[in-house]
């Protein structure tokens, strides 16, 4: 399919690689003016551009975050097995302090040491190889996910359906094709006539400059609305459904996504609109409750009196800037996974969908 892709579709970026030269990635802050790579050669950059947005996306930042993990201890030059292991925890820790909210961070720190720890009686060559062969596994695993994702929910789609996304969830947040936008690619692939209104995402702007920029290469119509526009397509009956991604999904099926998320819901709610979250297994947290407990990051104040450097707030106000919300689960329509849609209650289709998965 990847192939096939490529070849009725026009991609021709790629958003994280990993081989022998460093882990290298494009550049999502400067993008679409700018299509540039940067190449790292060591962990605490790889570290850096997870913080500042260089790459973004939940499952994105869970592939970088192996491929940080690996590099880290591929170049690491000690042969003091317990520096060794004090250093491979102190790069665990630098992960985990990036980004608090998507899920994908963690559990990808906490495969990584799984790893680790199965193999230390190896020879330290032997253990980097391992961990290395972990982090192309954890993105080869998520290129199949997110294309499972894509043909799990296109079933949603109608043949000519027009859908709202917030935030960017394709292929510049995952591996390649998406969550949300893997099924709508799905949906486009299979000759549905479908359209995409693209929230612009409000502060960081990755519904204008990301989304419309990869639906646009891959030829999927889509126009750019602002944030406050949603309620206005709705109450004119031009929006079918709304599809967004997840950076954490708690046991009750409570789902954190962008900020702005929850609002679009309780839009599409009043409106009758289905509300369709995507997500791999690895963005739901078994261990969060309800959505209470999910840690929101709040970003700088610049984000929001800023624009491209240009002052637009007057200095001396103040300024409140979360990253994500939480929208309740009883305002969401069904969750598309790579196992399945799952429908309410939440509770006990995510409990069902990981019993089979462990089974
Ligand atoms: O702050 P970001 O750009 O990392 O936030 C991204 C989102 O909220 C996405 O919708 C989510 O991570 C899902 S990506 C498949």
């Amino acid at each position: 399919m990847l192939k096939e892709r490529r070849d009725r579709l026009g991609k021709n970026f790629y958003t994280i690689a990993y081989n022998d030269q460093g882990v290298s990635m494009i550049d999502q802050r400067l993008l679409p003016e700018q299509e540039v790579y940067h190449l790292f050669t060591n962990y605490e950059d790889v570290a850096m551009a997870i913080k500042n947005m260089v790459i973004r996306g939940a499952p994105a930042i869970g592939i970088a975050t192996a491929f940080g993990i690996s590099l880290a201890v591929e170049r690491c030059n000690l042969s003091d097995r317990e520096k060794f292991d004090e250093f491979f925890h102190h790069v665990l820790n630098v992960f985990s302090k990036t980004r608090p909210t998507a899920v994908n961070l963690f559990w990808a720190i906490d495969r990584m040491k799984g790893v680790y720890e199965q193999n230390r009686h190896l020879t330290l060559d032997d253990l980097k190889a391992m961990m290395k062969r972990e982090a192309l596994t954890i993105y080869k695993e998520d290129l199949e996910t997110c294309k499972k994702i894509g043909v799990n929910g296109s079933v949603l789609i109608g043949k000519n359906f027009k859908i709202l996304t917030h935030c960017n969830a394709g292929a510049l947040a995952t591996s390649d094709y998406g969550t949300a936008l893997s099924v709508i690619r799905q949906a486009h692939l299979e000759g549905k006539n479908i359209s995409v209104f693209a929230d612009e995402t409000r502060p960081y702007l990755q519904g204008a400059r990301l989304t419309s920029w990869e639906l646009n290469k891959d030829g999927i119509p889509v126009t750019v609305i602002c944030d406050n526009m949603a309620g206005f397509l709705m109450a004119k009956g031009e929006i079918d459904c709304v599809i967004v991604g997840a950076d954490r999904i708690s046991a009750n099926g409570d789902t954190a996504n962008k900020i702005g998320t929850y609002s679009l819901a309780v839009l599409a709610n009043y409106h009758k609109i289905p509300f369709y979250v995507c997500a791999p297994l690895s963005t739901i947290d078994l261990n969060i409750p309800d959505g209470s407990k999910i840690p929101i990051e709040l970003r700088d104040a610049e984000e929001i009196t800023h624009f491209k450097g240009h002052r637009i707030v007057c200095e001396g106000v103040s300024v409140f800037n979360p990253s994500f919300d939480v929208t309740p689960s009883k305002l969401i329509t069904a969750i598309v996974t790579e196992k399945g849609v799952i429908y309410p209650d939440f509770t006990q289709s995510i409990q069902k969908l990981f019993s089979n998965e462990l089974s």
